[in-house]
């Protein structure tokens, strides 16, 4: 199988309103990132995701685009994102841009010819009908927007300002590829495809994920635009399957690099309920399940997986499933130690490396987020007490990803010297912050520094057999097998010490949060106790 370099790389996502202020707006900028860029060279990622900075008027800040080939006035210019680039590739980190083309802003300039003149060519880049049907869209209430001036209905899977692209139009197709070659030719190194598996839509049949030609598109989008070039694809696919994801991934299939998959995330709430239903507690054999079938299914060379936690539309790990009192650095080591030694790229998401929380949202008035504001709204029509809303919002509301990233214990954590940050800073960032983190040879910081480092060094990482281990329920514990090594990881994923039964044969320890030792002396484990050691 051909190696890429996104086999052995791990991936730092900034969501950009939210990293650094350079110009004292309140809201992060791309001179920001710039001037964190040695930050996180000296975490050692490989490369970075940027959430959109496109033009946008920001309804769902950023995947509403509203011109694919400029820079949002919010965050800089044309010359910023050059600058970051160059930035950048001098320290060796690449970029990643976010794709946005399941829908585009209702200011684009081609939704406002549709709109304008119904008989012009943009008209079909979007979805119209005379009638709608009961399709809802994933933010709330229908997925069709009347549109007074041609009397039809468009479709809008998310944001009434977030009108869908029709993809059965070629040339909106070849408009697409374009502009991705466009970004390509700039010099940037991948793309994180939004929604992707919505493309296929058809919607009079209700078919909103996988349609019957979203791998027709994938396929002929990479033809024209990503053949030839070594660059990272990651698709947002809600609903894949394994089966689904060697589709996207598997290196014959000539398609994406790989997809983030949600099953594991599927365990934040009650089963086929709507995420708001949240559940309390981590069920660790349903994880240990998911996490096995995906990684004995997507053998080497058939698919390739992507690992994360966190993401700008989840709750911070460490408050849904992990401990933010007295384990909250350990609960974070052992759920990055867990992660990231399993096969796939793994992605961090801006402030997970120092054990960020969610944040005590008090009322409405301090969210921002479109889907949790109307999910308030529809919850409070349909007379569902305040506190109830604002206890699902504070677990599970995208919002909590997104206040900004604590650089100090100064006012507005270093991150803008504003009064007014566009969200609120996070009380606790006079513990937790960067500054700390660094000083702190002990901290989660430097464990996610040892475990990039361990990836790019070691094949095994990617080569190696994954084998579950059988282990009392709260325990997930795995090796990773070679021809000549096996490494054995191994996790306690609760606050409660854990019998250690497994027999094993020591050789060298990896990496590790406790006194390994210890553990084999007393065959137990200690809270959130995690280690991963070559063994015989
Ligand atoms: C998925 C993105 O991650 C999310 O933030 C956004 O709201 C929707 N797609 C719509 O673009």
């Amino acid at each position: 199988m051909k190696k890429h370099w996104w086999h052995k790389a791990t991936i730092y996502q900034i969501y950009p309103k939210s990293f650094k202020d350079s110009n004292g707006d309140g809201i992060g900028d791309l001179k920001g990132i710039t001037s964190k860029l040695d930050y996180l060279q000296k975490l050692g990622i490989t490369a970075i995701w940027l959430s959109p900075v496109y033009q946008s008027p920001m309804d769902d800040n950023g995947y509403d685009i509203s011109d694919y080939q400029a820079i949002a006035d919010i965050f800089g210019d044309m010359s910023d994102m050059d600058e970051l680039l160059a930035q950048a590739n001098q320290r060796g980190i690449k970029i990643i841009m976010d794709l946005v083309v399941n829908h585009t802003s209702d200011e684009h300039a081609w939704f406002v010819e549709a709109r304008e003149h119904p008989d012009s060519d943009a008209r079909d880049y979007y979805i119209w009908r005379d009638q709608p049907n009961d399709l809802d869209s994933i933010f709330g209430g229908s997925a069709w927007q009347y549109d007074d001036k041609s009397g039809q209905y468009y479709l809008h899977f998310f944001s009434k300002k977030q009108p869908d692209l029709n993809w059965e139009n070629a040339a909106l197709r070849q408009k697409v590829y374009d502009m991705m070659n466009w970004w390509i030719d700039k010099g940037i190194d991948g793309f994180r495809m939004d929604v992707i598996d919505m493309i296929g839509k058809i919607p009079d049949q209700k078919i909103a994920n996988n349609g019957p030609k979203l791998h027709d598109y994938l396929k002929e989008m990479h033809q024209a635009t990503l053949a030839g070039k070594d660059l990272l694809t990651v698709g947002e696919t809600w609903g894949a399957t394994p089966e689904i994801a060697k589709k996207y991934s598997s290196p014959a299939e000539e398609e994406l690099s790989m997809v983030f998959q949600f099953e594991h995330i599927g365990l934040q709430h009650k089963p086929n309920s709507p995420k708001w239903d949240y559940e309390k507690g981590l069920n660790v054999p349903a994880l240990k399940d998911i996490f096995n079938k995906w990684q004995t299914e997507l053998e080497l060379g058939q698919g390739w997986n992507s690992l994360f936690w966190n993401n700008h539309d989840l709750p911070r790990v460490l408050s849904i499933w992990g401990d933010t009192g007295t384990y909250r650095e350990k609960s974070a080591k052992a759920l990055a130690i867990a992660l990231h030694l399993m096969r796939g790229t793994p992605y961090i998401y801006q402030g997970e490396e120092i054990g960020m929380t969610n944040y005590p949202f008090k009322d409405l008035g301090e969210l921002n987020d479109i889907e949790s504001l109307n999910f308030a709204a529809e919850s409070l029509e349909n007379g569902r007490a305040i506190s109830e809303i604002m206890d699902s919002i504070r677990m599970i509301g995208r919002d909590n990803a997104r206040t900004p990233m604590q650089w100090d214990a100064d006012a507005n954590a270093g991150f803008s010297s504003s009064p007014q940050t566009w969200l609120p800073v996070n009380p606790n960032h006079t513990q937790i912050n960067v500054e700390v983190a660094l000083a702190d040879p002990d901290s989660i910081f430097y464990t996610y520094q040892k475990l990039i480092k361990l990836r790019k060094e070691n094949d095994w990482l990617v080569d190696a057999d994954f084998e579950l281990q059988e282990t009392t329920d709260k325990v997930f514990a795995y090796k990773r097998v070679t021809a000549d090594a096996s490494y054995l990881v191994v996790i306690n994923l609760s606050g409660e010490a854990q019998p250690f039964d497994l027999d094993i044969d020591y050789q060298e320890t990896i990496i590790t949060n406790t006194c390994e030792f210890e553990v084999f002396e007393k065959l137990q484990l200690q809270p959130w106790d995690a280690f991963c050691v070559k063994v015989g």
